[in-house]
């Protein structure tokens, strides 16, 4: 029998800001990859979304190229998911503006990126900064993503994208499919290697507290070794071992052995025994997609190419959400 029933539809983006981290890659990119064999799925480098924080043009240009290549280099196959970069599709910008209009000043206020954020950058707080998250949802909602594969500190972003989603459809009926957050259970936070109760982020200036995608084998033995762990000296799971929770998270996640599993592994062993086995594992981890990384950037032609068609295919698919969403409203297309 034929099967008619229509896949489910998947949406994720990544900024294009600096070099993604092992956080973003066991958070969300390893999700991605899996999910795109039985699913229907978008994948962009939000270079848009990028620019709410100042930006040098020549640099800024090598990283979106680079987190395109990345994207390939995890194992997205660009024949089989639609592979772009957000701001070749203007549709994204265009029901951005719209969704504005659909949302409150109080519900951008209570965004807690945003208040992190504009502490942060205190010298530019700009108003694109504060409506970030719809643009965010205008991602989404334009390809009526079913689910967005991302890590725990997106869930409020996703939350707002279905508020504005609901209110658009309360008023002029079925418009937009209501989006859900899909947080892996493991890695779906990973923490700073210096301050485990802090998100890893490529924003640290510590850089000894995070570590990128493309970091050398070195490098990653290096940062892991002086992370922060406890007095205990004992592998095991436990409120209050925030530094061990973590290393024992990421360890699981590139090994897929349980947490039961590592504490007995480690049993009498030390945390300089097992932060070597993290590290080792991180870099097996890291390795392939390093190497296609390397091998893709050699041909910046073909990445464009890629590109190119992915945005060819994401500006036919988001036009048509964009025409409903206008004539709704009354615009006369
Ligand atoms: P971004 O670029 O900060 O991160 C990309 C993805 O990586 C996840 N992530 C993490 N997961 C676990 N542990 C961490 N330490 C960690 N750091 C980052 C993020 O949760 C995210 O899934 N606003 C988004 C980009 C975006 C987007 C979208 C996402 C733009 N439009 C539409 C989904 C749908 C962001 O800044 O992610």
């Amino acid at each position: 029998m034929e099967n008619t029933e229509r896949k489910k539809k998947i949406l994720s983006c990544v900024q294009a800001s600096c070099t993604p981290t092992l956080g973003n890659y066991l958070g969300a990119f390893k999700n991605w990859k899996n999910m795109s064999e039985d699913y229907d799925c978008c994948y962009a480098v939000a270079d848009l979304h990028a620019i709410t924080v100042r930006q040098d043009p020549k640099q800024f240009k090598k990283q979106i190229l680079e987190m395109y290549a990345i994207l390939l280099s995890i194992g997205l196959d660009p024949e089989q998911s639609i592979v772009f970069i957000q701001s070749h599709v203007p549709q994204h910008s265009q029901l951005a503006w719209l969704l504005n209009c659909y949302t409150q000043f109080g519900e951008m206020s209570r965004m807690t990126q945003f208040k992190d954020k504009s502490k942060a950058h205190a010298d530019n707080v700009n108003v694109g900064l504060f409506t970030y998250p719809v643009l965010m949802a205008a991602d989404i909602l334009l390809y009526q993503a079913d689910f967005v594969p991302v890590g725990a500190d997106q869930k409020q972003h996703l939350e707002i994208a279905r508020d504005i989603a609901s209110r658009f459809n309360g008023i002029y009926g079925n418009v937009f499919t209501l989006p859900e957050p899909f947080i892996g259970k493991e890695g779906a936070r990973v923490m700073s290697l210096q301050e485990p109760t802090k998100k890893m982020s490529k924003s640290d200036p510590n850089v000894k507290g995070f570590i990128s995608m493309l970091d050398k084998p070195e490098t990653i033995m290096k940062k892991m070794r002086s992370a922060v762990t406890d007095s205990e000296a004992c592998v095991r799971y436990a409120d209050g071992k925030d530094g061990i929770n973590n290393l024992m998270s990421i360890y699981s996640c590139c090994t897929g052995l349980s947490y039961e599993q590592i504490e007995k592994d480690f049993a009498g062993k030390g945390y300089g025994d097992f932060k070597t086995a993290v590290g080792e594992a991180v870099v097996e981890e890291l390795r392939p997609v390093q190497e296609k990384f390397d091998e893709y950037m050699k041909d910046p032609k073909y990445l464009m190419e890629c590109a190119q068609k992915g945005a060819e295919i994401a500006r036919r698919i988001s036009q048509r959400t964009l025409d409903k969403v206008m004539k709704k409203i009354g615009f006369i297309l």
